[in-house]
């Protein structure tokens, strides 16, 4: 029997720290004995949706193609993280509908802080009027109302974020606990993959 997986879907501004939080996440969820597949928004726009651009729909079609992905991992026993801005909440809610075992985890982070961090330098190109429909700037963010779980970054660094979320999955129940005595937890099967 395939152990069921889970989707971790982190949303939030460009530079809010979305794939800084999912990289310090995968090797602790890997050592506690899971398959996991970091989906990061620019790797899969590459390998899946490189025909689209950055319009409405086009962002609601990468994350329903993201979405397909993980829901197909997740039901393999893998747990996919999902860094994506994913700023509509209809893609997320339907993401969360088709995937079902999923946590929509806000990662949060002023717009200032966001801007001064700018990773891609991609702020600096839309305050310039260079590049158009950045989020944030010339276009939306909807932020989550409910998100499962959030992460202040500017409170917390990136290891205390991940240990965050996976405290949260264990209450969950959905992640066994790491007992004291250094026991992974690992669930039987977890490691079934038949992707
Ligand atoms: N507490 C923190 N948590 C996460 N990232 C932080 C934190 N403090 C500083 N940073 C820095 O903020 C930056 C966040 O960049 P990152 O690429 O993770 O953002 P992102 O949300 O994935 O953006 P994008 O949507 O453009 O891919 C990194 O340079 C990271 O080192
Ligand atoms: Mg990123």
């Amino acid at each position: 029997m395939t152990h069921h997986g889970f989707c971790i879907w982190l949303t939030g501004l460009p530079s809010a720290g979305k794939t800084t939080i999912a990289k310090a996440l995968t090797p602790k969820l890997k050592a506690r004995g899971w398959n996991v597949e970091l989906l990061d928004g620019d790797e899969v726009r590459t390998g899946l949706s490189a025909d689209l651009g950055f319009d409405r729909k086009a962002r609601e079609m990468h994350a329903a193609r993201v979405t397909f992905v993980a829901k197909v991992l997740a039901r393999n026993g893998v747990i996919p993280i999902v860094a994506l801005i994913s700023p509509y909440t209809s893609s997320r809610a339907k993401a969360r509908q088709e995937i079902g075992r999923f946590v929509e985890v806000y990662v949060t982070t002023p717009l200032s802080v966001c801007e001064e961090r700018d990773v891609k330098g991609l702020y600096k190109k839309a305050r310039a009027g260079t590049i158009k429909e950045m989020t944030g700037i010339d276009d939306p963010y909807e932020m989550p109302e409910h998100p499962d779980i959030t992460v202040e970054t500017i409170e917390h660094n990136p290891d205390q974020s991940a240990d965050y979320i996976l405290l949260e999955l264990e209450k969950k129940g959905w992640l066994p606990s790491a007992s004291p005595s250094g026991h992974s937890g690992a669930p039987v099967g977890a490691k079934a993959s038949a992707v």
